[in-house]
Order: structure tokens, then sequence, then C-alpha cells
């Protein structure tokens, strides 16, 4: 059955945790959905996990519409939130509107956008009036990380954390159905979520949180670069690939393969007349 907005509002309600994690691929989404999460999140993350960027700045609209449209068929009865990238919201109302439309015809049931400065709240509420549910996005916002110098927890003291609690409500109060919290301390992540009427995600905000989201090739150690401190690495994908790889190289050097089996052979007649040909 297609999970839904009230799927995780469901969850929320009734105390139970809530799983996200990020997908960009068809078979990638189809075992997210196999597994039974409940939220599939097309992540802005792609930039550097898909794309080779440094951050996430480069990504655009239309790379989040590709990789949309692969997870949605791979996972058509996932609940979808796709990232707008930088500087495809925060600008005019009639522009987010417009990318926010191409990636839910793409396939996501709900867009997220980070911050939650006067224009963006602007958006969101005009958003949510379009039919567009909208996920927020605070503290340590990847789109951000010029102005904050770097990958760096944020809300690390009482005043940032109320601060980061009026945010919240501001976003509750504009329309969006939850709100991610990011690289916080554990215990402002908790204070914010015992504070609002929405659920939160958090990813290295601690168990507090509504519910946990994960980048995929962190959680799967697909990503080779760095993983972060939050991240719980529960496979070792990478170095399964390269040993998968490494193997198949070894068996064309040595003729291993392709093997009889992997070969379509010519019926015994067709090969007596190619045989007396020859
Ligand atoms: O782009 C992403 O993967 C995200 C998560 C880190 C929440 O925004």
């Amino acid at each position: 059955m297609k999970k839904t907005i009230s799927t995780i509002l469901k969850l929320y309600q009734e105390n139970k945790k809530i799983s996200m994690v990020t997908s960009y691929d068809y078979s990638t989404a189809k075992a997210a959905q196999e597994a039974n999460i409940d939220m599939i999140l097309v992540g802005d993350s792609l930039g550097m996990v898909m794309l080779g960027h440094e951050n996430t700045i480069n990504v655009t609209i239309n790379e989040m519409e590709l990789f949309t449209k692969a997870v949605s068929k791979g996972a058509n009865e996932s609940f979808i939130v796709s990232d707008m990238p930088f500087l495809s919201c925060g600008v005019s109302v009639s522009e987010t509107v417009k990318n926010a439309g191409i990636l839910i015809k793409a396939g996501a049931q709900a867009v997220k956008i980070e911050g939650a400065n006067n224009e963006i709240l602007k958006e969101i509420k005009a958003l949510t009036e379009n039919g567009i549910a909208v996920m927020g996005h605070l503290g340590f916002t990847p789109q951000y990380i010029n102005t904050f110098g770097g990958f760096k927890v944020q809300s690390k003291t009482y005043d940032k954390t109320i601060k980061m609690l009026e945010n919240a409500k501001k976003l509750q109060e504009a329309g969006v159905f939850a709100i991610v919290l990011e690289m916080v301390p554990c215990q402002s992540a908790k204070y914010v979520t015992q504070n609002i009427n929405i659920p939160t995600i958090g990813i290295g905000a601690g168990v507090d949180c509504s519910g946990q989201v994960l980048v995929i090739d962190d959680m799967l150690g697909r990503y080779s670069n760095f993983t972060p401190k939050f991240a719980k690495k529960y496979a070792n994908v990478y170095e399964i690939m390269v040993q998968a790889i490494s193997g198949y190289k070894k068996d064309v050097l040595n003729k291993h393969f392709p093997s009889e089996n992997h070969c379509f052979c010519l019926n015994d007649e067709e090969l007596n007349k190619l045989n007396n040909k020859m």
C-alpha cells in the first residue's frame, strides 16, 4: 500500500519512531522499499555521493528531477521527499513553486527546504497552499556551508537552541509536516522535539528525535571519502565492490570469464557448416 503523509503523521501520533534513508537510483530505492523504510529522501547529498562534488552547492533542479524519477520508479509505494537544491528556492515564490512542481511531477510526494528566513517561510506557505507538502531542515543546513565555514555542529549554546526552537515553530506555522534536525547537540534536538507538534527527523541529533535519517552511502559504507561521526556503517559495500571488480579483472586475464555458462552457442548443424567453411 502506498505510504502517504498520513502514514507518517500516524506514526508520530502513535509515538512510533520514523525511519528515513536517502536514495538516488532505482535499485537502491527498491531495496529501501523492500526493507519497509517509512520515507525515502532524494537528498541533494547526491551531489557528493553520486556526482563527486565536494558539497551540495552545485546540484541543479534538473539533476534532482532525474534522480527523483529513478527513485520513484524503484519505490512507487514509498513516501518520497525530494530536496530543493541550492537557490532553487529562497529567491522568489514563483521560482520556488515552479521548481517544487518539477520534483512533484518527477514522482516526489513532498519537497525539503533548508532554513527558515522570511522569504523561505513565505514560500513554504505558498507551496502548501498549492498542495505541495514541505519538510523543513534546521541545524547544519549543508547549502549554507560557506556561511557556516565548513561541516560544523550547530546550536551548541542555550541561546542558539532557543533560536532553533523559534525557527522550528515558524516552520510549523508556515505549514511544514516535519523538520530535519542535522548535526545539533542531542539535548537541543530533544528540546525542540518536545516543544513542537510535528515530527523531527534527526541526523546527528540524538535518539530523542521523532525519527532518523541517514545518507544511504554512509550507512552502506559505499562512500569511501569519509564517514561522518554520526553515521553508523551497517555494511562495507565499497570494499565488496572493489573485491568483486578485482575478481572480475583477474578472471578476464586468466580467461576464467566468460565460462560456457555465460556463452551462447551455435547448434551442431550450424557449427558443422561453419567448420566446413573453415
Ligand atoms: O541531502 C541530504 O541527504 C540531506 C540529509 C543529510 C538530511 O539533506
